[in-house]
């Protein structure tokens, strides 16, 4: 028996395989199985892919039970007292932190992608007023696809980069359109001037009317908050945009169907939830009630912005947003926001209560985000529009890494086939 295998025994048949034990850097090891169904006649069997690794990666590494969360290495509360959004991109996608020639260079390269094609303003006329923005961007994201011809050979690296550049750059651009479509303003265009963040907030809120000043505060939190949503793993949403990219398609086309995944409430839709149960919730004499239906198996009602499939510790990322919280609302929101007051309390109380402390339910990502967000004028159905502008980089990131990966081929699960055995066809008058 070799050292680094595992070996498993059919009790069935009596029949054993020896199966390689790939090592991690950090982290749990991983067990091929790779050849478990030729040698063993059996599928494994993980529904949501609960302990299986689908890939290997170098990008982000998280530990649920410790609550830390790395991106190439560096924790993320070192990141993000020191870096930027733009250097931390770059981090991710080129793996080592830049010189500053580097950032000035790749800076540059994102500011002058930022535009979008002329003719795909007339897109965001054809969604009435009142589309969700997730909607418009998971149309609009996909249409690009239909644009650059010029750099859609997945095979050459050099196609990958600029495919990445375009989609980091384009994202806000495309965000802020879906928004001034909603409220019914005149798009506005990117201001080279402008850091991301900046530019962000500027194609979103200035009109032609009057000159527009963005907030520092308001800049700086929003870029503190893409640092801590650019990646994660193999998320359900990562995970869509690799599956997507294994078949060869378009990169667009991949970050769209990221996009749609990400959507869901049960992930990047969190944080427009959240606040939608702190507003039912109401108020802090409420919260027995909402807690109560929390547990309740019959009661779909759960608590948005808590558990998470990994962090069975608190969520590093949504102690950080809960800090810039306070700093937030003390500088542009009314410094005590009744929403942020339910959130705390509902916290501590949810916190102290064992059937979330047995099941590890700590507040995650989502829950905090949304009361920036909102502080920031920015209304909630564009939550998962910021998250999806700032994982945007991860998802490029992880589908450049999964292209160059040689083990990597198309995404195939099995299944466990549980429906009928064959039968035969029944005419219609023996029914
Ligand atoms: C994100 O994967 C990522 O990394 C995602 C993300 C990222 O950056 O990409 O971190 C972003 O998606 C964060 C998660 C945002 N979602 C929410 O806040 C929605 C509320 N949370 C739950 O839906 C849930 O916690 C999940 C989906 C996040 C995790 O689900 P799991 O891992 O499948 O866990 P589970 O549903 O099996 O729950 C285990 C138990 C169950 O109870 P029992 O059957 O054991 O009795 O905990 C319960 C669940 O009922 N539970 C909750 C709960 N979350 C789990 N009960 C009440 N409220 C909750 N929020």
């Amino acid at each position: 028996m070799g050292k680094d295998t595992v070996t498993v025994t059919d009790n069935r048949t009596g029949r054993q395989v020896e199966l390689p034990i790939n090592s991690a850097t950090m982290g749990p090891d991983a067990v091929d199985i790779g050849r478990f169904l030729r040698d063993m006649g059996y599928c494994m069997y993980d529904p949501g892919f609960l302990s299986t690794a689908s890939c290997r990666s170098s990008l982000t590494y998280l530990d649920g039970e410790k609550g830390m969360l790395l991106y190439r290495g560096y924790p993320i509360e070192q990141l993000a007292e020191h870096s930027n959004f733009i250097e931390v991109a770059y981090l991710m996608l080129y793996g080592d932190l830049p010189s500053p020639e580097q950032l000035a260079e790749f800076s540059n390269i994102i500011t002058h992608h930022s535009m979008i094609n002329e003719s795909l303003k007339s897109f965001f006329h054809g969604f009435y007023h009142d589309a969700h923005p997730m909607a418009i961007m998971v149309g609009v994201v996909g249409s690009l696809s239909a644009f650059y011809h010029d750099s859609t050979d997945i095979a050459n690296p050099r196609h990958r980069e600029i495919a990445a550049h375009r989609m980091i750059a384009k994202m806000p651009s495309i965000a802020a359109a879906s928004y001034k479509h909603s409220v019914g303003e005149p798009q506005v265009y990117p201001d080279n001037s402008l850091s991301y963040a900046g530019n962000l907030l500027n194609m979103m809120f200035s009109v032609p009317c009057e000159k527009y000043k963005v907030d520092p505060v308001a800049e700086k939190a929003l870029d503190l908050i893409f640092i801590l949503h650019i990646d994660h793993e193999q998320n359900a949403s990562t995970s869509t945009v690799r599956l997507a990219g294994s078949s060869g398609a378009n990169p667009f086309a991949c970050i769209a169907s990221g996009i749609a995944a990400l959507w869901g409430p049960a992930h990047g839709g969190a944080n427009e939830a959240v606040l939608s149960m702190l507003d039912e919730i109401g108020d802090i004499r409420n919260i027995p009630l909402y807690l109560a239906r929390a547990k309740d198996k019959k009661d779909a009602f759960r608590l948005m912005g808590f558990g998470h499939r990994v962090y069975k510790n608190y969520d590093p990322r949504a102690r950080l947003i809960r800090n810039m919280c306070h700093e937030v609302l003390a500088e542009l929101g009314d410094a005590r926001d009744p929403m942020f007051e339910l959130a705390l309390h509902l916290e501590e109380i949810a916190l102290q209560d064992d059937y979330f402390i047995e099941r590890k339910l700590y507040p995650n990502v989502d829950f905090y985000s949304g009361l920036i967000y909102r502080a920031l004028g920015i209304p909630a159905n564009m939550f998962t529009v910021m998250f999806a502008i700032a994982r945007t980089v991860g998802w490029v990131a992880q589908w450049m890494e999964m292209i160059s990966d040689e083990e990597q081929r198309i995404g195939r699960p099995r299944q466990l086939y549980v429906g009928p055995t064959q039968r035969d066809y029944v005419s219609m008058a023996q029914r």
